[in-house]
């Protein structure tokens, strides 16, 4: 059956602001241990999970799931998939920093056509479609172009891959010489969220999944921002982890022309 992309997109916004009340509404949150202390499961991220699923799956009944949480991960290349990140910023959530989101992508043969990413703390929403543009609250986004000197810089730390720690920390210092400043919010997919509303002018990061960064990519995209790997590849949808660089045209390009070799 074929589905238009503003259809998924409004059945995608639907179930995210239904489950958020999950988020909002949590009580005695108990982190649970998953491959190390710093990474993190709560049974609010599992109970987010399983109502987008259950809504999503009544929505498009051939749909199939890559997600973070239950080992539920099928064919990313699978012709009608949903990319679901329950709680991004998990580690925020467990603390009361009220930073953390639902990430939501559809993706088809390794596209993504529709992405919603919620902050209901802040009750942000932002959405796009494929060749329609990105908007928050229903207003059209765009990233900045201003040069990397004059833009905020968000940085993920990878927190989960310790071998990666020295080449973040260099990268950081690097990105804090070259621009105003970084920023270290703790949600990959609110970070991207930040470089397509034009708050940030780039997003760095090591190492995430693609449940972190697959409604981000296109997000980006439809603002008008670049997405690549941090050697300026580009993204492949396959649920393999891999870095990932962000930002405006002009920042993007300042990041390669400004690195030392
Ligand atoms: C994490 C957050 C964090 C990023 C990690 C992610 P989680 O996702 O996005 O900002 O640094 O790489 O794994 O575990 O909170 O869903
Ligand atoms: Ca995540």
């Amino acid at each position: 059956m074929e589905y238009s992309s503003e259809f998924i997109l409004q059945q995608i916004i639907t179930a995210e602001r239904e489950a958020a009340t999950l988020i909002l509404q949590a009580e005695s949150i108990n982190a649970e241990t998953k491959t190390d202390r710093r990474n993190v499961v709560t049974e609010y991220d599992r109970r987010v999970q399983e109502q987008l699923t259950a809504q999503l799956s009544t929505a498009l009944p051939e749909a199939r799931f890559f997600c973070e949480e239950n080992m539920l991960q099928e064919d990313p290349n699978a012709e009608h998939l949903f990319i679901i990140d329950p709680i991004d910023g998990t580690m925020n959530f467990v603390h009361g920093m009220h930073m953390s989101c639902i990430s939501v992508a559809y993706a088809s043969g390794g596209q993504v056509l529709a992405g919603a990413v919620y902050n209901p703390y802040a009750d942000e929403l932002f959405s796009a479609a494929r060749g329609k543009g990105a908007f928050l609250n229903g207003k059209p986004i765009h990233v900045t172009d201003a040069p990397l000197e004059q833009s905020i810089v968000c940085i993920g730390t990878s927190p989960y891959y310790p071998d990666l720690t020295d080449l973040t920390f260099t990268r950081m210092r690097f990105l804090f010489n070259a621009s105003l400043d970084i920023r270290r919010s703790g949600s990959a997919a609110l970070d991207l969220c930040s470089v397509a509303a034009g708050r940030a002018g780039l997003y760095l990061e090591q190492c995430i999944s693609l449940w972190d960064f697959a409604a981000g990519l296109l997000l980006v995209e439809e603002a008008g921002g670049i997405i690549s790997d941090d050697k300026g590849s580009p993204l492949e949808i396959c649920g393999r982890n891999t870095s990932v660089l962000a930002g405006g045209p002009q920042a993007w390009k300042d990041y390669f022309a400004k690195l030392p070799e």
